[in-house]
């Protein structure tokens, strides 16, 4: 069972929303909690028979939906996709980009075409899109402030923090997205009070990330991670949009349970307590034997 929602419920009324990457796992769990607290929503996705489904599930929910098929890496198809928003919902507030292409490949496996369409999809879907809905972005927000103009939310990764086995086309283009996230940030920001964030979650539970990514053959998790839910992102998501983000501007929140921060234990703690104050100990002694000769 999903985990209650910790925002009022119409924090997002008479907001329009349209996520890419929004017919199925994390980009239709976001659509989906925008929906319950009061955003009219447009998913775009390669597939139309899947957006058009998952616009019919948010419908019975009561959540006006739309689904919108394209692939961000075709500007007509952008440029499409906001139009059909506008056209339907008569205004666009929230820009999900959350479209994205990934598979594991040793790098000297990894084509040039490969790489590119990782980079393409990720990386230049992501500004087209965001290219694509700026002048609706900046309609939505009256003023000046980073707080009244539209929203931007690009969803990155953790993997280029440092680096990843096999996920070096994933990592050039996340590492893009959260540059574009800073630039993008302080030049529409500043000029059109528009706020773009990003959210970089770590493997999240039910989704082909995780099982492109970090499950084994046999279903089970290769390593020691902890599994985020949808949730978990949806509601960041959601706080990115709400009164209570409306300082925030040009960051890049990992969302990942710490998994970016773990490394390997090399002491117990006991042996730390044991041979810190130990070393200190005879480090004191041999300075206080050499100064007596
Ligand atoms: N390992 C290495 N190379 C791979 C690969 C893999 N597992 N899968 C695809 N490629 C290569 C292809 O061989 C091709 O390169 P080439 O022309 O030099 O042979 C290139 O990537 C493009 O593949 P193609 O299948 O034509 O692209 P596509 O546009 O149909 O699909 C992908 C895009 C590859 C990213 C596909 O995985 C996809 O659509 N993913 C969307 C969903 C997803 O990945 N979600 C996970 C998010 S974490």
């Amino acid at each position: 069972m999903e985990p209650k929602s910790v925002f009022l419920p119409d924090i997002l009324e008479g907001k329009v929303a349209l996520l890419t990457g929004g017919g199925s796992g994390i980009g239709l769990c976001i659509a989906t909690y925008f929906g319950r607290h009061g955003a009219k929503v447009v998913l775009m996705g390669r597939r139309k028979q899947v957006v058009d489904e998952a616009a019919k599930s948010l419908g019975t929910e009561g959540i006006q939906a739309i689904g919108v098929a394209g692939d961000v890496r075709k500007k007509e198809d952008c440029m499409n996709a906001v139009q059909k928003t506008v056209d339907e919902f008569g205004r666009l507030d929230i820009l999900v980009n959350g479209a994205a292409g990934n598979f594991l490949s040793a790098a000297e496996d990894l084509s040039p075409n490969a790489f590119k369409t990782v980079m393409e999809i990720d990386a230049l879907g992501t500004y087209t899109m965001s290219y694509a809905a700026l002048h609706y972005l900046k309609k939505g927000g009256q003023g000046k402030q980073p707080q009244e103009g539209g929203v931007i939310i690009n969803i990155s990764a953790t993997l280029h923090y440092s680096a990843q086995w096999y996920q070096l086309h994933v990592s050039a283009a996340k590492a893009a997205i959260d540059s574009m996230t800073r630039s993008l940030a302080l030049e529409w920001g500043t000029d059109f009070g528009i706020r773009v964030n990003g959210i970089a979650p770590g493997p999240i539970k039910d989704t082909p990330g995780v099982e492109k990514l970090v499950v084994n053959m046999d279903g089970t998790v290769t390593r020691d991670i902890f599994l985020g839910d949808k949730s978990d992102i949806a509601q960041t998501a959601l706080f990115f949009c709400s009164e209570g983000g409306k300082y925030i501007n040009g960051a890049t929140l990992p969302v990942d349970g710490g998994n970016w921060i773990k490394s390997t234990r090399y002491y117990s703690t006991e042996a730390v307590r044991t041979f810190s104050r130990e070393y200190e100990k005879r480090r004191k002694a041999a300075l206080a034997a050499s100064s007596k000769l």
